[in-house]
């Protein structure tokens, strides 16, 4: 008797055929870092494991230390047998791993670049990937312009009119709206502007899409989703834990670049945006736009922003060290953990209407929360000592929490 799987990140009452990408190859820069291990190639085994990759996907990671080919296939490995969240297979595995390459080299060296270039030509023959490659930049972010440069002279970003390259960038996307706009000028050189995808890995998280399901495909909230009826809207990212092992890197960065910036932008943008023409994402992109061209900072920015560091302390029962002990973290340094600012919507629907963006490490619970609080009733027809301590009414949409 053969007994069936059944998916269990697949609903069972959903219908639709599963979307299988077409023949292609990505290749990984950094593949042996804490994202590709923790994230990236657990999800790829989690797509194999699901059927969802085409049949000759092939991947080619790129890094920097000197792994033999069978260490670093142990290395993937144990890191996605650890974090897939689908049950791991070692003939899912095997599978996948047939088209698994690794290619040793730093980022200024032009003869690691043609070999990777030689590398994913090799495995276009053998496995068809038709000539299609996503290039995948888990990489420190000030190497994210050599990389680029290094594709166009390599030949790897060269594209035809029957094939696709493109490139995936992780954040951060520049310090600073110069340095952003820097690096978009560079990256925009080598690939189209369709052909970049700025990752915010909070967007593919389902509570964060069901926003627009729960405002746009319901005739209950709508009406009142605007400054008539909202108060206020809080807009929470806390995070228990401290920086551990990534002191050094967060030094310089801080919670407001880290998380407010991107995260919790985003989340105000599904929030307060107008409904797009269609789902498609230019329609989304445009309405996105438009509620963060509207979006300002209200008041003096002593009064409306907040910024302080965690000091040492106890956590349930265990002791936890302050920023300051933090190993790789400058003693001097006035980087933030956490990070508060008030804004408003400066259009129709939410004038007058606070929105709270907050975020935090090693506070006193993990919550991701979007809380849209309504006015109070204007009346209420009760004993006044049974609605002294009547709060306001509340929608709340909580997110798992996941690391920025
Ligand atoms: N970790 C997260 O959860 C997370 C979340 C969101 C965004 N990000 C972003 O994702 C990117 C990667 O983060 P990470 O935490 O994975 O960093 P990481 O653990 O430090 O890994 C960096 C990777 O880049 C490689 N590398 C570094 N310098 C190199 C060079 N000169 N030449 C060739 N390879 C080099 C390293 O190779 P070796 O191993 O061989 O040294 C390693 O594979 C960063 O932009 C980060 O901001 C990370």
């Amino acid at each position: 008797m053969t007994r069936s799987w059944t998916n269990p990140l697949r609903d069972p009452r959903d219908k639709r055929l599963p979307r299988i990408a077409g023949p292609s190859s990505m290749v990984i820069f950094g593949v042996t870092g804490d994202l590709s291990r923790k994230k990236l190639m657990p999800a790829i085994y989690d797509l194999a494991h699901r059927g969802l990759l085409p049949p000759g996907f092939s991947l080619v990671g790129f890094a920097r230390r000197e792994w033999e080919h069978q260490d670093f296939g142990e290395l993937v490995h144990d890191a996605v047998a650890e974090n897939a969240r689908t049950p791991f297979r070692e003939s899912v595995w095997n599978r996948l791993a047939e088209g698994i390459r690794f290619v040793q080299g730093t980022f200024d060296d032009d003869d690691a670049f043609d070999r990777l270039a030689a590398t994913v030509r090799e495995l276009d023959t053998e496995r068809g990937t038709g000539g299609n490659t996503a290039f995948y930049l888990s990489i420190p972010p000030w190497a994210f312009p050599i990389v680029s440069k290094q594709l166009s002279r390599s030949g790897l970003a060269d594209a035809d009119d029957s094939t696709w390259r493109r490139v995936v960038i992780e954040k951060p996307f520049g310090h600073d709206l110069a340095s952003a706009q820097e690096l978009n000028g560079v990256v925009n050189q080598v690939f189209p502007e369709e052909s970049v995808f700025r990752i915010d890995h909070y967007l593919g998280k389902e509570t964060v899409q069901n926003i627009l399901a729960l405002r746009f495909a319901n005739q209950l909230f709508e009406p009142l989703w605007n400054a008539h009826y909202v108060d206020h809207v809080q807009i929470t990212m806390a995070e228990d834990i401290g920086l551990g092992g990534r002191a050094a890197y967060y030094d310089g960065i801080g919670a407001a670049r880290d998380v407010i910036q991107n995260h919790l932008l985003q989340l105000l943008a599904l929030t307060a945006m107008e409904e797009p023409v269609s789902f498609e994402p230019g329609a989304l992109r445009a309405e996105k736009v438009k509620v963060l061209g509207a979006t300002k900072a209200v008041g003096p920015f002593d009064e409306t922003t907040a910024a302080g560091q965690y000091s040492g302390g106890w956590q349930g029962g265990t002791k936890v060290p302050g920023l300051a002990q933090e190993a790789g973290f400058a003693k001097e340094s006035t980087t933030e953990t956490y990070a508060a600012v008030t804004l408003e919507v400066q259009n129709r629907r939410w004038a007058g209407v606070p929105f709270y963006l907050r975020t935090g490490k090693r506070l006193g619970r993990r919550v991701t929360e979007i809380a849209v609080v309504f006015k109070r009733a204007p009346h209420l027809p009760f004993d006044s000592t049974s609605t002294d301590e009547l709060g306001e009414n509340a929608w709340s949409s909580a997110c798992s929490p996941m690391r920025a």
